[in-house]
């Protein structure tokens, strides 16, 4: 089954081609990177204004790629909550008109189900087993899901202020780094002393699973404000010393979700599962768990740790299986702001 995949949640118009869940035929990215550098951010007017000029261009190029064309693909699937609404609409909207026009079955999909799936892109579908513990790291979002097969999350844990990639983009800003920040700050700790600075590790010890980075933010700034000069290796020290309280407490709540859970598996997902600091912290600590221990993947490509279709159309062909009537209908999307998985 081939589906065409749409995310224009935020600032990435994406568009891919997937078979059956895993196979990857084509997946098309327009990135808005440059035009949000100048704001430093992503301004939302902006983001929709771009994701108009590019959706059909990149759909077009996603079918021509995959060497097939709307209509031999067998549905659509597009991202429909959370984002920015202004931006998702665009790609709702499309999705379907393109539904309407084809007759074809279209899947509404969360993006959030979407970077979950993104992990099985690429992947021999037999080798994937459940129970899988997932953290979700990205920038708006950071959960731990417990997936106990396709379509059933249980929400384990959640953030209550900033979410990981958020954390990343604001100390990026405040080190006068570029956005994104996470692969800024990445990069800059690679020559940092991760032990310099004594950051705060929020929640670390808490009974619950849940998250929260705004207060280590802050300790950023007020650290940074302290300093006489912002030299190269003090940036760099700041950086290393944030990214590792950051995944410090990442990986201690997964490790403690794992030991309550037993999964089989734990994924990383999202656009700060890219980071080699936290894969590498958290397959450390798994390697020191008794056996049998859960296996770790974080998505086969690094283009699927970020906002991307091809995670849209995977998640859509699982949703699809199990109750395709439910599909049929273009009026079935309605973008929207609501942020529950399940
Ligand atoms: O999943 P994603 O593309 O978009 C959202 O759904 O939000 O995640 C984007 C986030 C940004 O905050 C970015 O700074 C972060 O992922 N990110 C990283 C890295 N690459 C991207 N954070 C830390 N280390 C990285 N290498
Ligand atoms: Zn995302």
């Amino acid at each position: 089954m081939q589906i065409l995949g749409i995310e224009t949640s935020c600032d990435e118009t994406a568009a891919a081609v997937v078979e059956d869940g895993t196979n990857v035929l084509s997946n098309v990215i327009s990135s808005q990177i440059k035009i949000h550098q100048k704001t430093q951010g992503v301004v939302p007017e902006v983001a929709a204004r771009q994701h108009i000029l590019k959706i059909i261009p990149v759909i077009d190029k996603a079918l021509k790629n995959a060497k097939t064309s709307l209509q031999k693909i067998d549905a659509i699937a597009v991202t429909q909550n959370p984002g920015l609404i202004s931006s998702l609409l665009v790609g709702t909207n499309t999705a379907s008109t393109l539904a309407l026009l084809t007759k074809k079955p279209l899947i509404p999909i969360h993006h959030i189900e979407g970077h979950i799936y993104a992990n099985f892109l690429d992947r021999v579908l037999k080798d994937i087993r459940f129970p899988i513990l997932i953290l979700t790291v990205s920038g708006g979002h950071n959960d731990l899901i417990l997936m106990k097969n396709h379509n059933k999350f249980e929400l384990l844990g959640e953030t209550i202020d900033d979410a990981a990639g958020e954390a990343f983009d604001k100390v990026a800003k405040i080190l006068g780094l570029p956005y994104p920040g996470g692969p800024e700050i990445s990069k800059i700790a690679l020559k940092g002393d991760p032990n310099k600075y004594d950051l705060p590790r929020p929640m670390l010890n808490s009974k619950n699973m849940d998250f929260s980075f705004s207060g280590l933010k802050t300790a950023v700034l007020y650290l940074t404000k302290k300093q006489k000069k912002l030299t190269q290796k003090v940036k760099a020290d700041i950086a290393a010393s944030f990214q590792e309280a950051v995944c410090d407490v990442l990986t201690a709540k997964l490790l403690k979700a794992s030991q309550k859970f037993n999964p089989k598996e734990i994924h990383l997902a999202g656009g700060v599962s890219a980071n080699q600091r936290l894969r590498e912290m958290v397959a450390e600590k798994i390697s020191q768990l008794p056996d049998p221990r859960p296996i770790l993947r974080h998505p086969n490509k690094m283009i699927y740790c970020t906002d991307n279709a091809a995670m849209v159309a995977g998640a859509a062909y699982f949703k699809y299986q199990q109750s395709p009537s439910k599909f049929k209908q273009w009026k079935n999307v309605i973008a929207n702001c609501d942020y529950r998985l399940l």
